[in-house]
C-alpha cells in the first residue's frame, strides 16, 4: 500500500542521456505497482517556481528510453534560495513549497547533479519530501559506482578518438581531443583507455608539457609516427589552473573550456610535428543513450517510484557493485570521486604505455 497518491517527478541540472529512460522507469512503476499520479515538473525547480506541470502516464512515456535529453526539460541557473529579481536576488523557497502543497503533490523525485541535490537537502530541511536519482555524466559522485549517461560519454569521445586516428596517422599529427570533467578525469580516462590515446591528461595529474613533448617524441621514435591526446576540461599543467571559458552572468559559476588549445600553444615549441585540436562540448553529452545506461536508469527510475511510494524521503538511490541501493542524499552530495593517480585504472594505463604528462611519483 503506498504512503502517498501523487507523485512529482523534476530533471535538474545539465542533461545526460538516460534522463528519459529514468523518467519511463519511474512513472511506470509508480502507475503500475502503485497506483499513483504521477505529475513533471517543467525545467527543473523553475518549473515549481512557475507551476508548470504536465501530467505523466505509462503510455504518454512510451518509447522515450532511446531518446536523449529530458522530455520535462532542465535548468541548471535556478537556485531557489537566490532568484534575481529586479536586480536583487530574492528566497523563493516559501512560493516553491506553497506551489507544491497547492498542486497536492505529495512527494519529489529529484534526478540532478550534485547542484541539483544539494538544493534538494536544503529544501528537505524546509519540509519538501523527495527521493534523489544521481545524474552527471562526469561520473564523480562517490555514493555511486555509475551514473547514467557515463557509457554514452564514453562511447562518444572513443568514437570521436577513432575518426582522429585516421587524420593522425595520415600526416603525422598530434591530434588533442578536449572533452568534459572538470574536476574528475573520469571520461578522459575511459574514452582514452578505449581509443588507444598515447596521452590522458586528467585534473588529478598536473602535467608538465616537457614531459608530454617528450614522451610523444620517444613514442614516435620507438613506434608510431603520429599522436593521440585527450585532456579533460579542468586538465591543467603543473602549478597552473584550469582554462576557463567564461563567467556565467546569472550564477557566477565559471564554464571551462580551452584546456586542449592551451596545451596546443604548450607543446609547440617543443615539437615540430603538426598539432591540431578538437573540442568535443556538448557532442558527448547528447544522442541516445547506450544500453548500459538505459537499464541503469531504468533500475533508478524503478527504485526512486518505489522508495517515494515507500516514503523513504531524503534517500538517494545509487548503484553499488551489480546492485541498486540507496544512501542518503545529504552524506552523498557530500562524497565527490575522482581518480585515484596511483589507482588501478592509470597504473594499467601506464602499463600499456599511456603517459599522463608527470612521472608517477609526482
Ligand atoms: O557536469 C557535467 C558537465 O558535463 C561538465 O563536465 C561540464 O563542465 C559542464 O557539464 C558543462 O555544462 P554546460 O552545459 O552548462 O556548459
Amino acid at each position: 500500500m503506498a504512503q502517498i497518491q501523487r507523485l512529482g517527478l523534476l530533471t535538474g541540472g545539465g542533461d545526460a542521456p538516460g534522463l528519459n529512460a529514468v523518467i519511463r522507469g519511474a512513472v511506470r512503476t509508480a502507475e503500475r505497482v502503485y497506483g499513483l499520479d504521477v505529475v513533471g515538473i517543467l525545467d527543473g525547480f523553475s518549473g515549481l517556481l512557475d507551476r508548470r506541470f504536465v501530467t505523466l502516464t505509462s503510455v504518454g512515456v512510451r518509447g522515450i528510453i532511446a531518446e536523449g535529453g529530458t522530455v520535462l526539460g532542465t535548468s541548471n541557473r535556478i537556485n531557489p534560495f537566490a532568484v534575481l529579481r529586479n536586480g536583487a536576488l530574492v528566497d523563493r523557497t516559501a512560493e516553491l513549497l506553497d506551489n507544491v502543497r497547492q498542486a497536492a503533490i505529495d512527494g519529489l523525485i529529484v534526478i540532478g547533479g550534485d547542484g541539483t541535490l544539494k538544493i534538494g537537502v536544503e529544501l528537505a530541511q524546509r519540509g519538501l519530501k523527495l527521493v534523489g536519482v544521481p545524474k552527471t555524466i562526469d561520473n564523480d559522485l562517490a555514493a555511486t559506482d555509475y551514473t547514467f549517461g557515463f557509457w554514452t560519454a564514453i562511447g562518444a569521445a572513443s568514437d570521436a578518438l577513432d575518426r582522429l586516428r585516421d587524420t593522425a596517422e595520415s600526416h603525422h599529427r598530434v591530434m588533442i581531443l578536449e572533452v568534459m570533467g572538470r574536476d574528475a578525469g573520469w571520461i578522459a580516462l575511459h574514452a582514452g583507455l578505449a581509443g588507444g590515446a598515447d596521452v590522458i591528461l586528467i585534473p588529478e595529474i598536473p602535467y608538465h608539457p616537457e614531459i608530454v613533448a617528450r614522451k610523444i617524441e620517444e613514442r614516435r621514435q620507438r613506434d608510431q609516427a603520429y599522436s593521440l591526446v585527450v585532456v579533460a576540461e579542468g586538465a591543467a599543467a603543473a602549478g597552473g589552473l584550469p582554462a576557463i571559458k567564461e563567467i556565467d552572468p546569472v550564477t557566477g559559476h565559471s564554464r571551462l573550456g580551452g584546456a586542449g588549445d592551451r596545451l596546443a600553444r604548450e607543446l609547440r615549441p617543443l615539437m615540430e610535428h603538426e598539432i591540431r585540436v578538437t573540442v568535443l562540448g556538448h557532442l558527448q553529452r547528447g544522442g541516445s543513450p547506450v544500453p548500459f545506461d538505459r537499464i541503469l536508469a531504468t533500475r533508478f527510475g524503478e527504485r526512486a517510484a518505489t522508495l517515494a511510494a515507500d516514503g523513504a524521503w531524503g534517500r538517494m538511490v545509487c548503484l553499488s557493485g551489480n546492485r541498486v541501493e540507496d544512501v542518503a542524499i545529504e552524506d552523498a552530495v557530500a562524497r565527490t570521486s575522482t581518480v585515484d593517480p596511483d589507482g588501478e585504472l592509470v597504473h594499467t594505463a601506464r602499463c600499456i604505455g599511456v603517459d599522463f604528462g608527470a612521472e608517477p611519483a609526482d
